[in-house]
């Protein structure tokens, strides 16, 4: 009922004529302009809510499918502290994923059918999550260099235009603040370490640099999203303006780890006060969103076995709730 509601609400009514349609439009951009939040219940474009489906229900599913690569090295995190971090960090994510899914049903989409998008291959996730957690110094790289990216790109959208995904954002942010601190936390033990522990944190930066350099997306020139989104402020910053606070922010860490960042042309621009890299390898991004990364099959498979494995607790829990009506029914 709840989600059905809402898919009436804010849509163009059928029979309106264009004018209105266009006041609407109008009035709506002029919300937007003037910094106010758009509710689920207001009238938004039909293009402004299927984009908020697509971006809100992506990085949902990016939320729990990168719970795979670090998930892997519970059992073999190499102290009961590292253990107790790993665990929350993880669980964290869970939550991300569930705020999110929240957020993305606000707009008059079921749970159900997301999950049925990311199960069958038809909805995208975060590419980076198809590459392998080989050593420990891995988990350490992605929650320095991949929480890192997320908490770039993420902290703008705590002032997305639209109010659930914008809330969402609040607390998503401070916890993968927690996330980028215990991983730079990894890194920094290991880099002070013995050889051995200093090459297998280098092999790591080495590993995911360039991945997740390319988290923030296709170049601005190549972005079909970008502009609409910025007008929306859906976006407030373009993908390379991101990438560029990224990899500002993360060259001095490498440095103060004493790990070097592997790009060799990587340079310190003194007139634009910015690092400016080598190009970035785009075909292998592609390949690897077209679902031929190292690890494409293994998490998507990872997610349809958690998904049937859990199919009792759902038919459980609706059971339940099927009686509880039913003895309320009786009751009234
Ligand atoms: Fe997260
Ligand atoms: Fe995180």
């Amino acid at each position: 009922m709840y989600t059905q509601a809402l898919d009436t609400h804010g849509k163009e009514p059928v029979v309106a004529a264009a004018g209105e349609s266009a006041a609407h439009a109008a009035r709506f951009q002029s919300r937007v302009d003037a910094d106010e939040k758009i509710e689920p219940k207001d009238w938004m474009p039909d293009a402004y809510r299927q984009t908020l489906i697509r971006q809100i229900s992506q990085h949902a599913h990016s939320e729990i499918v990168g719970m795979l690569p670090e998930g892997n090295w519970i059992t073999r995190a190499p102290s009961l502290r590292r253990k107790a971090v790993l665990i929350a960090k993880v669980q964290d994510e869970g939550g991300h994923g569930m705020y999110l899914y929240s957020a993305a049903e606000t707009l008059g989409v079921t749970r159900d059918h997301l999950f049925e998008q990311l199960l069958s291959g038809a909805a995208k996730y975060s590419s980076i999550f198809n590459y392998p957690t080989l050593t420990w110094a891995d988990v350490g790289a992605i929650g320095w260099l991949v929480d890192g990216a997320a908490i770039m790109n993420q902290i703008p959208i705590c002032r997305c235009s639209y109010g659930p995904y914008a809330r969402a954002m609040v607390r998503i942010c401070k916890e993968e603040s927690f996330h980028q601190r215990q991983g730079f936390e990894i890194m920094l033990t290991l880099a002070q370490g013995t050889a051995a522990q200093r090459l297998m944190a280098q092999e790591a930066l080495n590993h995911w640099w360039w991945p997740s350099v390319m988290m923030f997306g296709p170049s601005d020139a190549d972005s079909k999203h970008t502009a609409q989104s910025m007008r929306w402020k859906i976006k407030r910053f373009s993908n390379d303006e991101l990438r560029q606070k990224f990899i500002d922010v993360t060259v001095p860490q490498a440095h103060f780890l004493g790990l070097t960042i592997p790009d060799a042309q990587l340079r310190w621009d003194e007139a634009t006060q910015h690092y400016i890299g080598g190009p970035i390898d785009w075909s292998e991004f592609n390949a690897v969103l077209k679902g031929n990364g190292p690890c494409n099959r293994e998490r998507l498979q990872a997610r349809r076995t958690a998904w049937e494995a859990g199919r009792w607790v759902r038919e459980a829990a609706s059971a339940h709730a099927e009686k509880l009506a039913a003895r309320t029914t009786q009751a009234a």
